[in-house]
């Protein structure tokens, strides 16, 4: 998979992307991703990439030259399955959305600043809207992080334990539930019989009435 990421600032992301499980698979060639600096594609002098918003109003608006001439070329090379922006009007990131972009060989991703992006560019390129949350982010970086991270570890070899990714929290519409590791008794606080007993079977009942309950008591709405 290939991720390409438009943004007026990629320094923010470079550290994520460096010290991650998402450094990890790119390392082992699961997935390449590539920051484009919006300034690079300016034909300004002083490379600026926004401008003062038509009807007037505080904020700037980033323009649609730049941006078009960044897409442009970025569709050029390959298809995109999707290209998405960032923005707290697109639809609110889920594992189920998470899980159809992991399916796709080219993802685009444009983070927002200021304002927000021309809307032209909105009606011509973008084909999915994403928000990680009812909140308003500087910027659409660290939700194209957020989002890329969900992404990448979904994929095959890209976490330690396979297995694992499929029992998340959100996999089966259900909270993940409770995890113990050494020591068996802590200052009084002893880790579930159950989980000590061998027994696979009952373990599997336990984990999914704990899961069940986990739900029922911080997320109902996920039951419904
Ligand atoms: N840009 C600004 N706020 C955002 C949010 N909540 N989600 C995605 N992109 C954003």
């Amino acid at each position: 998979m290939r991720i390409d990421i438009i943004s007026v600032v990629p320094a923010l992301m470079n550290s994520f992307f460096e010290h991650s499980i998402c450094a990890r698979a790119a390392k082992a060639g699961l997935v390449e991703v590539v920051f484009h600096d919006l300034h690079d594609f300016s034909e300004k002098k002083h490379k600026q990439v926004d401008d003062y918003p038509f009807g007037g109003g505080a904020g700037m608006v980033m323009a649609v030259e730049p941006l078009s001439k960044c897409i442009e070329f970025l569709k050029s090379e390959r298809e995109y399955n999707e290209i998405i922006y960032f923005s707290p009007d697109g639809i609110v990131l889920k594992q189920g959305l998470v899980n159809q972009l992991s399916l796709g060989e080219n993802l685009l991703f444009i983070c927002g600043h200021y304002k927000g992006i021309d809307e032209r560019i909105r009606e011509r390129y973008v084909t999915k809207e994403i928000s990680i949350g009812d909140y308003v982010l500087s910027g659409g970086e660290l939700a194209a992080a957020v989002t890329a991270d969900a992404i990448i570890r979904l994929i095959p070899g890209a976490i330690g334990d396979e297995s694992s990714a499929l029992t998340d929290s959100f996999q089966d519409g259900l909270l993940a539930p409770p995890v113990y590791t050494r020591p068996a008794s802590f200052d009084g606080m002893d880790v579930p019989e159950v989980l000590l007993s061998g027994h696979g079977k009952k373990i599997e009942e336990w984990r999914h009435e704990q899961a069940v309950l986990r739900t029922q008591t911080r997320r109902p709405d996920l039951l419904d």
